[in-house]
């Protein structure tokens, strides 16, 4: 039987600052950006959104009567919790309307959980062919004002529709695994930015692809040479390029620039303009891939590698199915990039101390998003979620 990904849809805000905003306020070269880490903007949240808001309005363009009540896992990945008890799913379950015979869960390992999720997903489409599993990732990626993570910042999240015989992708049965103790990113309980080494997370990125890697091919993986794309998890974008080249060094196969952006261009289109989303951003490059390249990736196999700092790596493949064109979203998410209000680097800067909530769990957020749910406060340490009558 074959399982994957049916349908996938992404959500990111309605807000963006481009980065020559930050070059100019810091007096850099914007090259170091647009070049060194190839970003172009990044996606900053409204102050009544949240992860729940972005997972739900990620999924709700895929629902209708007929799917809704088959969905018998909502798997929801973040990094970004926003409650150390109550899974960001429960609410989500709600928001969307699911049958309440669903079960949800929460699911965190840095940028790593999606795929963690995408992976319990098969095996539960597996044993129950008949039902399918609706995994969600989402998160927001702060690192702080002047601190050298904040170019890299972004949000967005990604939902996707996990069932047998999937009209997008299979997910083929084989992976790679490393994990490892390390401390190149994390974000204490007490602190809403996160803490992070950012070029030994670089280093670890990459040695977690060489042993994923190595791990894959002893489970009897495909060999490089049987991938036309791969989809590497995307902090910024230029980390997809040397992710790419170490793993042909790695095989022992050349690598022009050409061929670097035949294999992993399309998938970088989105998140060059919505920055780091974290647990969504591997995914975000596969429906980039997807909806972006020239070519007819009927039959074509793409080698996915995910990687959560702290640290898990995974790598494994998926085949596209054929006609998956016909179930594109793209002039959605096109137009939802293309619509985004431009922040200045003072309004955004302005934004950025808004979104911690109160203390005493008291607060009113100003209506800011044109999305479809959001956050209208806490009362009584209780987060308020509505849908908006604006769609
Ligand atoms: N034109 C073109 N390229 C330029 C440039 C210019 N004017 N100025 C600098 N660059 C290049 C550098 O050569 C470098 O490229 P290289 O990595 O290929 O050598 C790149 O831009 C980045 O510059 P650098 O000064 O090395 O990085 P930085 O100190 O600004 O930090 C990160 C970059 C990614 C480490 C930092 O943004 C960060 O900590 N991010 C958060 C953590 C993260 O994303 N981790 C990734 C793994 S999960």
């Amino acid at each position: 039987m074959s399982v994957g990904i049916d349908d996938i849809s992404f959500y990111s805000s309605s807000l963006c600052v481009p980065l020559t905003e930050l070059a100019m306020r810091y007096g850099v070269d914007p090259d170091k950006y647009r070049i060194g880490l190839g970003q172009e903007e990044m996606a900053i949240l409204a102050v009544d959104e949240d992860v729940v808001t972005m997972g739900a309005s990620a999924a709700w363009p895929m629902l209708n009567d007929e799917n809704r009540g088959n969905i018998g896992t909502l798997l929801f990945a973040t990094e970004t919790g926003i409650d150390q008890s109550k899974s960001a799913g429960v609410y989500v379950h709600r928001l969307l309307t699911l049958d309440s015979n669903c079960r949800v869960v929460e699911l965190k390992q840095a940028c790593y959980s999606a795929t963690a999720a995408v992976q319990m997903a098969c095996a539960l489409v597996m044993r129950q062919p008949e039902r399918s599993v609706l995994v969600i990732a989402s998160d927001i990626a702060r690192y702080g004002l002047g601190t050298l993570g904040e170019v890299t910042q972004g949000c967005g999240a990604v939902a996707m529709l996990i069932k047998s015989d999937p009209r997008l992708v299979e997910v083929c049965p084989e992976s790679g695994c490393y994990s490892e103790d390390v401390m190149d990113f994390w974000r204490p309980n007490y602190m809403d930015t996160a803490l992070v080494d950012g070029k030994y997370s670089t280093i670890v990125y990459l040695k977690a692809l060489r042993q994923s890697w190595k791990h894959y091919q002893q489970a009897g993986g495909i060999a490089f040479p049987g991938f036309s794309r791969f989809c590497y998890h995307l902090p910024f974008a230029k980390m997809g390029e040397k992710a790419h080249r170490k793993l042909a060094v790695t095989c022992g196969e050349s690598m022009s620039d050409a061929l670097l952006t035949e294999q992993i261009g399309s998938g970088l289109i989105y998140n060059r303009k919505i920055g780091n989303s974290y647990s969504a951003s591997l995914y975000i490059a596969l429906l980039s891939m997807l909806e972006n390249d020239t070519e007819d990736l009927s039959g074509w196999n793409i080698g996915l590698f995910s990687y959560g700092s702290g640290c898990v790596g995974e790598f494994f493949a998926v085949t596209v199915q054929p006609n998956y064109q016909a179930y594109s979203r793209r002039k959605a998410h096109v137009d939802q990039l293309e619509s985004r209000q431009v922040l200045s680097y003072d309004e955004y800067a302005v934004l950025f101390g808004q979104h911690s909530p109160r203390i005493d769990g008291e607060h009113d957020f100003l209506k800011m998003t044109n999305g479809r749910f959001r956050l209208t406060g806490l009362h009584d340490h209780k987060r308020i979620y509505i849908e908006t009558t604006v769609c």
